[in-house]
């Protein structure tokens, strides 16, 4: 079941940069490619350390801690040591306002 939370504004999340935010306890992580805004789980799925440390690297969120990458928009696995994927979630900009669906 959708559920949509308003997690920011749009100028809070610049082009080619991480923004980590909470969705109603849900740790995320924006990252804006070339303009448009993706949303991860702000956690590596190698050892859980927030995604929103690292840095985004073309399309690609680079995790600080040992280097894995994963896609920024559909969270696949592109690097080890991490060897899962990571939750993506959909993402809608009303008026301005960032909002992702965490449901
Ligand atoms: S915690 Fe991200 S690569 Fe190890």
């Amino acid at each position: 079941m959708p559920h949509w939370v308003k997690v920011a504004v749009e100028g809070e999340c610049p082009v080619g940069m991480l923004k980590g935010v909470m969705a109603d306890g849900v740790p995320v992580v924006l990252a804006n490619v070339e303009g448009s805004i993706c949303a991860l789980r702000d956690q590596c799925s190698h050892e859980d350390y927030p995604l929103s440390d690292g840095e985004l690297e073309g399309n690609d969120v680079v995790c600080l801690y040992h280097g894995a990458r994963f896609d920024a928009c559909s969270g696949a696995r592109k690097t080890l040591p991490a060897i899962r994927p990571v939750q993506s979630f959909p993402v809608e900009i009303r008026d301005g306002e960032i909002y992702v669906d965490v449901g």
